[in-house]
């Protein structure tokens, strides 16, 4: 899909603005706190989904104005449409003049993937986030994911709420028999989502890792269960009498991780920053190429302050390889632009374009 203009209103620190995109490589150039990330978030919000920024709605409209208003021109799949988003004290979307029942109704109409300096966190912290991560993406392709997740989760509280009776009372095992039939159904499904998932992307991953580190570096990325589907039965029960002096279910999907080693080394325990930084992007940078896969068409991609603390390979390799889809890109250092090989500028300053 392809952006063809922005027009904002009172959205953050932009009191008016209207901008035309190039439908390749679009650079968002500027000192620090002029708007660049507003332009990029105000682009991210036609997604459907919350800030990633963690804002709360009220946050975009403009210090002492009362309503914000965004407005996009874009094309999917061929066809030309317009997106509105009201900031008042809701959140009101339009597409092509129709009021949605929601905003996150927008999902699915216009694509897009983010990357920011917070997605560092992905690599460097805990599984808990890149489970988080995988489980959005593949929601986002496949509904159904999210309700079976729900289930699942919902199943693991139950269970780790009686399993501490069981060593008071050993008929709770009835009960924990239900929660754990739900888990064992659930679960097989949300791991073969996963390992589908994951089969896609890392069709991708090691092309763009060794693309962004011009060639000198080789990633791998392994899915790690904790349990196999067919033994998730088996595990539950035999781990009944140690879960029931921890409280919490040992065994399941909500304990699986995704690992990433560079040249045969865990890039979460070793990596360098800039590696890290790399590893993060390469995964969303390979989500765009699996949602192309899936819909048929490219998402957008916005890439909030991602040059700094990246080589000059790193740099030249989002500036000038990233192709077949539209791209927006902030960054402070003007030398970046100077490598531009296609595409438009624009420099912001005070919430404006100059
Ligand atoms: N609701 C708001 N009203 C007015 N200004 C805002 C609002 N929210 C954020 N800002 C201002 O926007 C600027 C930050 O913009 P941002 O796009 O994050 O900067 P950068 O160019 O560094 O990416 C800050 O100066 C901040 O005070
Ligand atoms: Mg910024």
């Amino acid at each position: 899909m392809r952006v063809n203009s922005l027009t904002l209103k009172n959205f953050r620190n932009i009191k008016n603005l209207s901008l035309q995109f190039d439908e390749g490589m679009n650079v968002i150039c500027g000192e620090n706190a002029q708007g660049k990330t507003n332009i990029i978030e105000a682009l991210w919000l036609f997604s459907g989904a919350k800030s990633f920024r963690n804002s709360k709605d009220s946050s975009f409209i403009m210090f002492g104005e009362e309503r914000a208003e965004t407005k996009t021109e874009f094309v999917f799949a061929g066809v030309k449409n317009d997106a509105k988003i009201e900031f008042a004290e809701k959140r009101i979307a339009f597409l092509n003049e129709k009021k949605l029942a929601s905003p996150a109704n927008l999902a699915g109409n216009f694509n897009a993937i983010v990357f920011s300096p917070s997605d560092l966190s992905l690599v460097t912290d805990g599984p808990a986030g890149r489970r988080k991560y995988l489980d959005i993406a593949i929601g986002q392709l496949y509904p159904n994911y999210i309700e079976i997740l729900k289930n699942y989760m919902r199943a693991v509280t139950q269970r780790n709420q009686i399993i501490k009776d069981y060593k008071y009372d050993s008929t709770v095992s009835v009960m924990l028999d239900v929660f754990e039939t739900e888990i064992i159904s659930s679960g097989a499904k949300i791991i073969e989502y996963r390992e589908k998932y994951i089969g896609i992307l890392n069709k991708h991953i090691p092309e763009i890792y060794k693309g962004l580190s011009g060639g000198r570096e080789e990633i791998k990325s392994v899915y790690v269960t904790n349990c196999p589907a067919i033994m998730l039965e088996e595990r539950l029960k035999e781990k009944r009498r140690e879960d029931m002096f921890t409280g919490v279910t040992s065994v399941g999907p909500h304990r699986d991780d995704i690992e990433f080693n560079i040249n045969g080394i865990n890039a979460r325990a070793y990596g360098s920053q800039g590696q890290k930084r790399s590893v993060a992007l390469t995964l969303k940078l390979s989500q765009a190429e699996v949602i192309k896969e899936i819909t048929g068409e490219y998402p957008i991609c916005l890439l909030d302050d991602v040059m700094s603390e990246l080589d000059v390979i790193r740099q030249n390799y989002i500036l000038n390889h990233i192709k077949n889809w539209q791209s927006f890109i902030t960054c402070c250092d003007p030398s970046n632009t100077e490598r531009l090989k296609e595409g438009k500028i624009f420099t912001v300053s005070k919430g404006e374009v100059i």
